[in-house]
């Protein structure tokens, strides 16, 4: 669909579910939902908000995911108010507004003014990151009641595993030799017990800590609020601490080791995190080597899940993160020492 149809159809369900728009601009790199930034054409109605369309592709039950997100949005606020952002209700007192084409729409209140960043470049910002995210997880501790996987086995390893070994072995006995070389075979083989390494849920966790899931204060690298609540489940500490410090410590020199030490400084103390040193350097391998096999089970598949532009890709990408392990690896007395001090 072209995006002036998109921000049209987008001004329609808000004036049918909350109010008319003065203005409706498209906002975010939008990987999930797509989302847009509207200003009330009525002053009365307050500032601007974030409308979001509701992926129905990764969440067919808008319903249900909204049903969760609104508890959890309910449980931090009364804790540290705004540090998620508020979701404002439809007309009707729903959550959500179920347009006439069968799409779901849901509207925030726009954190403003604030930064989002797509990448962490200096220690201030990884800090910054790992305190945000930490605190998340500190003020959700006790939450109490069931929050099911937002995807069944999301963020465990042990089922991606499976699902690798069970795609491999299903390929023609030909096929399996050419589609994943031997020495991948023996590398992956020799990693298989980070799968039992952060195996009980100890924790409510974010399990999608991006970067650009956050936002920055305009002026400071300071976090103002967290953003995109929609797989926050039961989950280990590490899944969320792996996936942060592997996005904020991949450098094309190898490892940045200062932003390393700055997220586990900033997540142990803001998340109460009380863990032996080695399990922030094996935190990362653990989510490193679970995207690995997910690209490469997703290559055999013939790339149903993650987009591509060329046959390959997924393949590539997979080598990276093999690459990235790799890396990690090398690093470990170096990260283990920053870890001990942090
Ligand atoms: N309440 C808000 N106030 C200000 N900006 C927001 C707000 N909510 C979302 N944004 C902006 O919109 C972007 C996308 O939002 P969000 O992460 O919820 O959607 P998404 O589909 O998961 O996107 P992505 O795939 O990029 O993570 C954010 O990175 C942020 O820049
Ligand atoms: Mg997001």
């Amino acid at each position: 669909m072209n995006p002036l149809a998109d921000a049209e159809i987008a001004a329609q369900a808000l004036a049918a579910g909350w109010w008319q728009a003065q203005s409706v601009i498209p906002l975010g790199v939008g990987h999930i939902h797509a989302t847009w930034r509207v200003v009330p054409g009525d002053p009365q109605r307050g500032g601007a908000g974030v409308l979001q369309r509701i992926s129905a592709t990764v969440f067919p039950d808008a319903e249900a995911l909204m049903d969760r997100v609104v508890r959890v949005v309910q449980h931090v606020t009364r804790r540290a108010p705004g540090w998620v952002p508020d979701l404002l209700p439809t007309r009707a007192g729903d959550w959500f507004h179920r347009h006439d084409d069968g799409s779901c729409w849901r509207l925030w209140r726009a954190v403003e003014p604030a930064r989002t960043l797509q990448s962490l470049t200096t220690p201030d910002q990884a800090e910054a990151a790992g305190r945000a995210f930490g605190r998340f997880q500190a003020l959700l501790a006790d939450y109490p009641e069931p929050l099911p996987d937002p995807v069944p086995g999301f963020m465990q390893l042990d089922h991606y595993l499976a699902r690798f070994d069970a795609v491999r072995a299903a390929l023609p006995d030909a096929e399996r030799e050419v589609s994943v070389p031997a020495g991948l075979v023996a590398l992956i083989d020799a990693r298989r017990d980070l799968a039992t390494a952060f195996r009980e849920r100890n924790r409510v966790i974010h399990a999608d800590c991006k970067v650009n899931n956050l936002l920055f204060a305009a002026d400071r690298d300071v976090v103002v609020c967290v953003l995109d609540l929609d797989t926050v489940m039961h989950g280990h500490w590490a899944w969320d601490a792996g996936d942060l410090i592997r996005s904020a410590a991949a450098d094309p020199q190898g490892i940045a080791l200062a932003r390393f030490a700055a997220v586990v400084g900033g997540m142990r103390v803001a998340g109460t995190i009380a863990a032996e040193p080695l399990a922030w350097v094996l935190a990362p391998r653990y989510v490193t080597l679970m995207l690995a096999i997910r690209f490469l089970t997703d290559h055999l598949e013939g790339d149903r899940y993650f987009r591509t532009d060329y046959r390959g890709q997924n393949l590539a990408r997979a080598q990276a993160q093999f690459d990235l392990l790799g890396a990690f690896e090398r690093h470990e007395r170096a990260m283990l020492e920053l870890a001990r001090r942090a």
